[in-house]
């Protein structure tokens, strides 16, 4: 009789620790941004809320890849981070939903543009200009010319002291592309995306891989978000960051909701938590120089000044459609990434 009183309270004691445990309010968050970044919102939209947070950082292009590959069973509730061309192509094909902020009418135009143009579907948190970044002290020990265009670097003497992110898994790299595109026209933006493969020593999967090697030395010039160059910088490594003189593309780093989150009501209250000026003030504690979408969140005086970008009329809603994104990169993919080096 004892044994069996003491099996029944053992039950119970579990049985009500498991409702407990499915009751505990949790969000699976996909990040795009960098780690550090990301590590710093989950801790801290825990501490606000007491959600858990579950979060796995992957580039733009990898996790548009994955939430499209887990659509018909969503295993994430949130993507916040990376640039909107995939969150906008996500957004066409269904995979996030709908949603309206009641933070909306505190954002800049640039971020609301971004949510009108995919039916509410994403929203911009973050913008930053595209350009590179050099390590000075490898660039002087090669008897290197400073480059200042994005055709500088298609000289010669730069053949294998260039990196740059693969743009399939990549936003920045994606961006990169589009960019050159945009810039130059197809023909010579591809043109131009040919000569710079002769000079590349690795395509990365992480946009910001190539200037983290730059800043250790492991690696010459990256092209990368021209705030990820400034982040090494201002961290003591000897990096230049520059802003190309034909002009350059940028990018909305934005924010979904996955279409049939486990967990939409926690997923809501991310969102909205993202877009106040305090959620966007951890940006600075962790060197992250983009300009934020909140018009009352702060910009480091270390961030580039995008007045001062000679910035491009990038066209989010071509180079984000579902269509354009995959002609482009498979045309990368056939006619720039197979030539050899
Ligand atoms: C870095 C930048 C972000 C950008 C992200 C895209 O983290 O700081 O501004 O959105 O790269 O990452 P990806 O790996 O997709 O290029």
């Amino acid at each position: 009789m004892k044994n069996l009183t003491t099996t029944l309270a053992g039950s119970l004691i579990a049985f009500a620790a498991s409702l407990s445990a499915a009751q505990a309010e949790k969000l699976t968050f996909y990040c795009s941004a960098q780690e550090d970044w990301c590590q710093l919102m989950a801790r801290s939209f825990e501490d606000a809320t007491g959600i858990d947070v579950n979060m796995t950082r992957k580039s733009s292009g990898e996790t548009f890849a994955q939430i499209r590959a887990e659509s018909s069973n969503p295993k994430g509730d949130v993507w916040w981070g990376g640039t909107g061309d995939p969150h906008l192509q996500a957004a066409e094909e269904g995979l996030t939903m709908e949603y309206v902020s009641p933070m909306r009418d505190q954002l800049h135009d640039w971020a609301i543009s971004q949510a009108e143009s995919a039916g509410n579907k994403t929203i911009g948190i973050y913008s930053g200009a595209l350009g590179y970044g050099y390590n000075s002290d490898l660039l002087a020990a090669n008897s290197l010319p400073e480059p200042a265009c994005w055709k500088d670097l298609l000289k010669p003497e730069y053949k294998g002291h260039v990196q740059m992110a693969n743009p399939n898994s990549s936003g920045t790299a994606y961006t990169t592309l589009a960019s050159m595109v945009q810039i130059f026209g197809e023909d010579d933006g591809f043109k131009f995306m040919k000569g710079l493969h002769s000079n590349i020593n690795q395509y990365t999967k992480s946009g910001s891989a190539p200037i983290k090697a730059a800043g250790r030395g492991e690696n010459t010039i990256g092209i990368v978000f021209m705030h990820d160059a400034v982040k090494q910088a201002v961290s003591g490594f000897p990096v230049k960051v520059v802003a190309p003189c034909e002009g350059t593309g940028y990018e909305i780093g934005s924010m979904s909701i996955i279409d049939g989150a486990r967990n939409e009501e926690e997923a809501k209250k991310f969102y909205d938590w993202a877009l106040s000026p305090e959620a966007q003030n951890l940006a600075l504690e962790v060197n992250a120089f983009q300009v934020p979408s909140n018009k009352n969140a702060e910009t480091s005086e270390s961030a580039p000044d995008m007045s001062q970008i000679k910035l491009i009329d990038y066209d989010f809603k071509k180079y984000g459609s579902s269509d354009e994104r995959k002609r482009l990169l498979q045309k990368w993919d056939e006619e720039v990434s197979v030539l050899p080096q």
